[in-house]
């Protein structure tokens, strides 16, 4: 292949969204895989070794799948830390989750661990994973204008005007692909650790993904948004209100207003309860 043709299939590629390079070799995907041969006499198969299945919640109207050993690692390596630095060490040992393989960068938290709201997002995107911090790509330039609109900044420098930023997924999904069921639950122990160890005085979830999970339904965001929850941590509750994602807004800028209402909301609760 000429050289020329080779930057012009690059370019295609770049077009279609394919961002990053994830194995060694190029790998034919329209090519029917070759049929496997038929093995000469068929051994009865094995019979399966029966273990305890844990069923640990319900989520999309179906059981989540049973809990795997980086779960229950997961759980217990969260449930050892104390502090949030803890928890960062913790995730950097945690070698269980695949898509720590294909990250650049673990992408576990930004802005004052002393806020008083608490953001939660999915996953990170490309700008996370070179960064290693939540949000710092278009949807979170988008996500700080819209906290300055009511004050918050996550770079303030007190309780009451910062915020506290981090994802359900803490290393990028290779392509932003979603995140398997699996992959999230290897996540979810830390994120829950980190908000016990935290406890905020709000918690704020942004999009579908951070909602469902944290208050455990599976009607969509459209239905959720605007709606203030209870969130078990610890021996208490904290309020959270489900939003819409910025990435989303960018998309619909029309539903922006839907978001404002959310955030005067959020503003509203922080003022009328104010410690
Ligand atoms: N979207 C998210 O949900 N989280 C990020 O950190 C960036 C984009």
């Amino acid at each position: 292949m000429k050289a020329a043709e080779a930057a012009a299939m690059i370019e295609w590629l770049v077009e279609m969204g394919a961002d990053e390079i994830i194995g060694d070799r190029p790998v034919n995907r329209l090519v029917a895989p070759k049929p496997k041969p038929e093995p000469e006499a068929r051994k009865p198969a094995p019979a399966p070794i029966l273990r305890p299945q844990t069923v640990i919640g319900e989520f999309r109207g179906g059981p989540l799948p049973a809990q795997s050993s980086g779960t229950s690692d997961a759980a217990q390596m969260a449930a050892e830390c104390g502090t949030l630095a803890e928890i960062e060490q913790a995730l950097m040992r945690f070698d269980a989750c695949p898509l720590k393989k294909t990250a650049t960068n673990l992408c576990f938290a930004d802005g004052n661990p002393q806020a008083q709201v608490m953001l939660i997002g999915e996953a990170p995107g490309r700008d996370e994973d070179i960064q290693g911090k939540p949000f710092v790509g278009r949807s979170g330039q988008l996500l700080d204008r819209m906290l300055q609109a009511i004050g918050l900044s996550r770079r303030g420098e007190t309780p009451e005007t910062s915020v506290y930023i981090s994802n359900v997924i803490f290393w990028r999904p290779p392509g932003n692909r979603t995140p398997t069921d699996q992959e999230t639950l290897m996540c979810l122990p830390f994120l829950k650790r980190a908000i016990e160890i935290k406890q905020p005085r709000l918690l704020v979830c942004l999009g579908a993904t951070p909602t469902q999970r944290l208050i455990g339904k599976s009607e969509g965001i459209l239905k959720l948004r605007g709606r203030w929850f209870d969130f078990a941590a610890g021996h208490g509750s904290i309020p959270l209100l489900a939003t819409l994602h910025p990435a989303y807004l960018l998309r619909q800028p029309a539903q922006k207003r839907l978001a404002w209402r959310d955030f005067l909301s959020l503003k509203q609760k922080l003022n009328s309860d104010a410690h």
